[in-house]
């Protein structure tokens, strides 16, 4: 299994989550499709993808999950109607989504847990390197992460993970590694890996983000993954299992991200994602500025 040097081509995107930290938002409507500012979070996601080259998007849903695929898909009626009255903006806006190219999609059809929900990509995926990008963070698109991580994957031949630096108080919402750095790299070795670790137990303040480029040995990894944190099938003790192994595809790395990143995954962050990426807009960020200036609430 040779794939060192082989470039990653395909996109995995988890998003069969049930969404409960926003309900009753979302009972009967996908978390990735809240909007975040005008779009659904899920859009920002897939552009990411697509602007990083990669030509093969899988989603993996679930049960409610059908907005997603309509989303992305044309709307015949709809771009009829935009067209008739010469609302070229909104068609333009409308079209877009479908233009990002033909997705694919696979249910994952009992919530089993993030490792799992990758493994549900075994099939199509195959025997190469590919990338998988969590809806719940947004990287803006000013900031390289994405791109860099594919790089070092062809370097390296192993498994690439995303890393910030957080307050400790905040690690036990995430995987944790614990790290080493290479002389001459700006990349980083990680010797172990910890899922959503409580402060005293967390070897560091690292935590990973949404954002993988994996070897494909992690599928025969995470079909042997015992259920871990909350009962559920960890992609994090996959991983871990890569980082400790020594087989062909084993050996994980960390590229630390220091620029923008939008955390949606729980309702106060969402909302500052909103107005954070609301008060860049042209049309109205200078006004929405203003008012918040004045706002007490
Ligand atoms: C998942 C991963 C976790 C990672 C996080 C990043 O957790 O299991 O290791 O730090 O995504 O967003 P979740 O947020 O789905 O609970």
């Amino acid at each position: 299994m040779k794939t060192l040097g082989k470039s990653v081509r395909k996109a995995v995107i988890p998003a069969a989550g049930l969404g409960t930290r926003f309900l009753p938002a979302t009972k009967a409507m996908p978390k990735e499709m809240l909007p975040v500012v005008d779009a659904p979070a899920i859009q920002y996601v897939v552009e990411e993808a697509v602007s990083a080259g990669l030509t093969d998007v899988l989603m993996i849903t679930g049960r409610n999950k059908r907005a997603l695929e309509d989303h992305f898909d044309r709307a015949p009626a709809l771009e009829r109607t935009l067209e008739l009255k010469g609302d070229q903006v909104r068609l333009d806006a409308v079209q877009h989504a479908s233009g990002l190219g033909p997705i694919h999609y696979v249910r994952q059809g009992e919530p089993k847990g993030l490792g799992h929900a990758v493994l549900c990509g075994r099939q199509h995926v195959g025997d190469e390197p590919f990338a998988v990008l969590l809806g719940d963070d947004l990287i803006d698109e000013r900031d390289e992460l994405l791109t860099t991580m594919m790089d070092v994957q062809a370097k390296t031949g192993g498994s690439v993970i995303a890393l910030i630096e957080v307050e400790p108080s905040q690690i036990s919402a995430y995987g944790c590694a614990d790290i080493s750095a290479i002389e001459g790299e700006d990349y980083v070795r990680v010797n172990s890996l910890v899922e959503k670790p409580s402060v005293d137990e967390a070897p560091s303040n690292l935590a990973v983000i949404g954002r993988y480029v994996l070897h494909p040995a992690v599928f025969d990894v995470l079909e042997e993954t015992e259920p871990g944190r909350g009962g559920e099938i960890q992609l994090t003790d996959a991983l871990q299992t890569l980082a400790a192994g020594e087989g062909e595809g084993s050996g994980v790395y960390g590229v630390v991200f220091r620029g923008r990143r939008y955390d949606t995954g729980d309702k106060l962050s969402y909302l500052k994602a909103v107005i954070t990426l609301a008060s860049e807009r042209a049309e109205f960020g200078e006004d929405l500025k203003t008012w918040m200036k004045t706002f007490s609430g």
